[in-house]
């Protein structure tokens, strides 16, 4: 079972007592002072999710001396954490590693589950490895970041709440940050038990990650927001499967976070990427809500998706 403290204060200790941390510039710039000196930080930003990126960290490693009995730690959004946990993976074939999530989505999302990876090209997460990181949450971390971070960090809470009755109807209540942390965490983690390696119940959670992921490769839209984009075009191309109602109902939940739709989204090079997702098994594979807790799977030839996409877009 995966070590998941939240509030507990223990950051710093996770933080000083490993051998090396990996952030990224703009945390660096707001928290260095308080970090560790043994640290390397990555340039911020999505398109810095690369095996270039990897092989500065490993460098930096290599200079510290790091060694393969270590533990590093990263100190970051899901970006730091996907690429950290990676490096921990390849690093002198596999080292321990703690995250300190400093985002909305890192901490309601990607801090569980130890997915971890890097894109190649426009394909998201086209290398990685599972690797389990003990986890660290302080919710303080929140107060510094940006509104368009925190929106995104709503979108993998949001697309949570519909795999879960109790979550759902929470966001229709006053939101509380903190709260939605934990239930998010409570919840991915009992999914990822029953799962990890992703073949079962944890398919449930690529929900709008189809479409949402060439959406983020495309537009550079931020992670989240490309996912309930996602979630927002797949249930419409999947509308026909859903009760009129719940469908409406749906949709409006959905664009309530999503505000304005982006104008430009072109639907020829979303298949061709969602052409190369590895979730694929002969045919692009679509998670879709059936009902708010009833997650279902398609799988669509290329020509099918492309009609369907066209049609919801
Ligand atoms: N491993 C998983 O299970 C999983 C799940 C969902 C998403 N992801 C991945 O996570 C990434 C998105 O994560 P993200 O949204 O955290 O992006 P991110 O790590 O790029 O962070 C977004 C921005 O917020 C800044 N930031 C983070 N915390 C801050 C803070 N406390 N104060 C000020 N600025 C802060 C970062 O510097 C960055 O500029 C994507 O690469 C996605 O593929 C992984």
């Amino acid at each position: 079972m995966q070590k998941i403290a939240i509030n507990s204060g223990e950051d710093m200790k996770a933080l000083f007592g490993s051998a090396f941390v990996i952030t990224d510039t703009n945390l660096d710039r707001i928290y260095g002072g308080m970090l560790p000196k043994n640290r390397f930080a990555i340039n911020a930003g999505e398109s810095n999710k690369t095996l270039y990126s990897v092989e500065k960290v490993v460098n930096a490693m290599l200079k510290y001396g790091v060694k393969r009995g270590d533990r590093i730690a990263a100190f970051g959004g899901g970006l730091v954490g996907d690429l950290t946990g990676f490096v921990a993976s390849i690093y002198m074939r596999g080292i321990q590693w703690s995250f300190i999530p400093t985002s909305l989505l890192a901490m309601a999302d990607s801090c569980v589950g130890g997915k971890t990876a890097v894109n190649v090209g426009l394909i998201k997460n086209a290398v990685g490895a599972f690797n389990l990181p003990d986890v660290y949450v302080e919710t303080k971390y929140l107060n510094s970041l940006p509104q368009r971070e925190f929106e995104s960090g709503m979108g993998e809470i949001v697309k949570m709440s519909l795999m879960d009755a109790d979550l759902y109807e929470f966001m229709h209540g006053k939101f509380d940050a903190v709260e939605a942390v934990k239930k998010c965490i409570k919840l991915k983690s009992d999914i990822v038990e029953k799962d990890l390696s992703d073949n079962g119940p944890r398919r449930a959670l690529n929900m709008g990650h189809t479409v949402g992921h060439a959406v983020e490769m495309l537009t550079g839209l931020s992670h989240g927001k490309s996912v309930l984009i996602g979630m927002k075009l797949e249930t419409a191309m999947l509308r026909d499967l859903l009760e009129h109602n719940y469908f409406y109902e749906i949709q409006s939940y959905l664009y309530k976070y999503i505000g304005k739709m982006p104008l430009n989204l072109d639907a020829e090079a979303i298949t061709v990427i969602a052409m190369s997702d590895k979730k694929n098994k002969g045919g692009i594979s679509i998670m879709y809500p059936q009902g708010i807790g009833d997650i279902r799977e398609v799988v669509l030839s290329r020509s099918e998706f492309l009609r369907l996409l066209k049609g919801a877009m």
